[in-house]
């Protein structure tokens, strides 16, 4: 796919489709006014008519308007003039890319009106074609033995107007953007795979394969002995009870001596049946998208090398299966943490804490300027975010409003929940330093509480991502999120 800017002359532009926006009543934009005139006014006439409404989501193609070269015009609705912001401007551009797609069009010119400057630069109209345009030409690699779905036969998108003075950000924009959409589908891709193909060896291999010939990326794989050397005993109490074997994979993109560490930490378990705390059959089998926060920092740390972020970028990837076999640890037994606290296991359910209680404490080597982990941890999280945001949670207040800015610039919201002393009094066990669990209540808070008794010292976030990382029903799938948003944070931290 080639991505590009255009500037002027919207209606002599040679491609085989021009995309305009329309508010609802039939209002034109500007770019619209331009069709509209070069064409003797026929845009006019079929809004007076009545047939298209300028809602959200609605398109309607037209053919041969006289007067523009291109020899289809795509109409997208962009709803309520009143309302009009990033967001619908996405709705309505991936809308039009949708609709393209079913047809034989090859090359668009996009030309909706902006929703301001402020709401929508040069360099965000840029990403917004190439992360739209990747995400609505998206199919899951199913494995359907019928006949593949046709893939859609665009193969050139260009986004505009950009004048002059914006033209290097509105390019900037859009090679970006397509580091974001290549780590959104590296995401999406392995998510979305089975528990039986994608297993922890699995994700290993494919770490090395990611990262063989990039010259700033590293990979080491520690297997069961490396993982009891580390002494990392929460990790290997979950590993413990799967036939299948571990792997604690860390991917580091190196930049210099002197760049500031950003350190993430995925949950990779790769399928969670609860363990001995055996989780209800229904919908059990979107418990493979588990290892959603691995498959999300496995794609940003590719993210840094395609960009080669002036960062050093260590990913730590912690997978395992969460099984309940002969070996499986039960309900009340006592490990010891690779930081050397105690936990006693209440619920083995509750089986991504205690891997990434391992992960934080290896990441304080490299003596990160910020840890973030990334984790589909609580079915709390889902009661109180539902779909639309990603909970953050922190011991560093800046670092959360750092990432909840950088999702709204990202279109790919969280929202801050509070972790104070009190909610790690929930923890509280007779027999070891603490719980695994703390009750019903805010369960997605008290999950928090756990994972910053090991984050103390360094500045840490927490992304509950189980709300937003998948859908469930007929839309079951991977959505690629908090890519977007961790790829702002870390382009920004690197200061570009
Ligand atoms: N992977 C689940 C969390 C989850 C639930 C993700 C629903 C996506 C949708 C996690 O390992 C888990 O089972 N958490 C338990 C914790 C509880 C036992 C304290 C939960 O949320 O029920
Ligand atoms: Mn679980
Ligand atoms: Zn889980």
């Amino acid at each position: 796919m080639h991505f590009d800017i255009w500037t002027t002359g919207l209606a002599t532009l040679a491609v085989d489709c021009v995309v305009l926006g329309v508010f609802e009543k039939g209002e034109l934009n500007e770019e619209a006014r331009t069709v509209d005139a070069a064409s003797g006014g026929r845009l006019t006439v079929l809004m007076g008519r009545g047939d298209f409404s300028g809602k959200s989501g609605e398109t309607l193609l037209l053919t041969d308007l006289p007067g523009v070269k291109a020899s289809r015009v795509l109409l997208t609705g962009l709803g309520a003039k009143k309302n009009f912001s990033r967001k619908t401007y996405r709705r309505a551009l991936s809308a039009a890319i949708s609709a393209v797609a079913r047809t034989r069009i090859t090359s668009v010119a996009i030309a909706l009106a902006r929703p301001g400057a402020k709401e929508l630069d040069d360099y965000y109209l840029g990403r917004a074609a190439v992360e739209i345009t990747a995400s609505a030409l998206y199919q899951v690699n199913d494995l359907k033995s019928g006949k593949k779905p046709k893939t859609s036969a665009l193969a050139t998108v260009l986004t505009g107007p950009v004048r002059k003075a914006g033209a290097t950000a509105a390019r900037r924009g859009l090679v970006h953007g397509t580091a974001v959409a290549n780590a959104m589908r590296v995401q999406r891709d392995l998510a979305n795979l089975p528990a039986n193909v994608c297993t922890p060896t699995y994700l290993a291999e494919r770490a090395r394969a990611m990262a063989k010939g990039v010259a700033s990326l590293k990979v080491l794989v520690l297997d069961d002995a490396a993982l009891r050397r580390e002494k990392m005993g929460c990790f290997l109490a979950v590993a413990q009870g799967s036939d299948e074997p571990a792997k604690f994979i860390v991917i580091e993109h190196r930049h210099s001596k002197s760049a500031p560490t950003v350190a993430l930490v995925g949950k990779g378990i790769t399928f969670d049946t609860g363990g001995i705390s055996l989780k209800d059959p229904g919908a059990m089998d979107e418990m493979k998208f588990d290892m959603s926060g691995a498959a999300a920092v496995m794609g940003l740390l590719g993210l840094a090398a395609e960009l080669r972020l002036p960062l050093n970028i260590v990913g730590l990837l912690a997978a395992s299966e969460n099984m309940p076999n002969g070996r499986a640890i039960k309900p009340g037994d006592i490990v010891t943490s690779a930081a050397g606290l105690t936990v006693e296991i209440l619920n083995t359910d509750a089986e991504g804490r205690l891997v990434l209680c391992d992960a934080l404490h290896y990441a304080r080597r490299f003596n990160p300027a910020a840890v973030i982990d990334i984790a589909t941890l609580t079915g709390a999280c889902v009661i109180a975010l539902g779909a639309h945001h990603t909970g953050v949670m922190a011991n560093d207040d800046a670092l959360a409003r750092e990432i909840v800015a950088a999702g709204v610039r990202a279109d790919d919201r969280a929202w801050q929940l509070p972790v104070t002393e009190e909610y790690g009094e929930q923890l509280k066990s007779n027999f070891a330093d603490f719980a695994n669990i703390g009750g019903r209540e805010a369960g997605a808070i008290t999950a928090a509480a756990y994972l910053a008794k090991f984050t103390q010292g360094m500045k840490w976030a927490h992304l509950d991502i189980a709300g937003t990382a998948y859908l469930g029903g007929a839309h079951k799938g991977s959505t690629g999120r908090p890519t977007a948003l961790l790829a702002d944070f870390l382009i920004h931290r690197a200061g570009r």
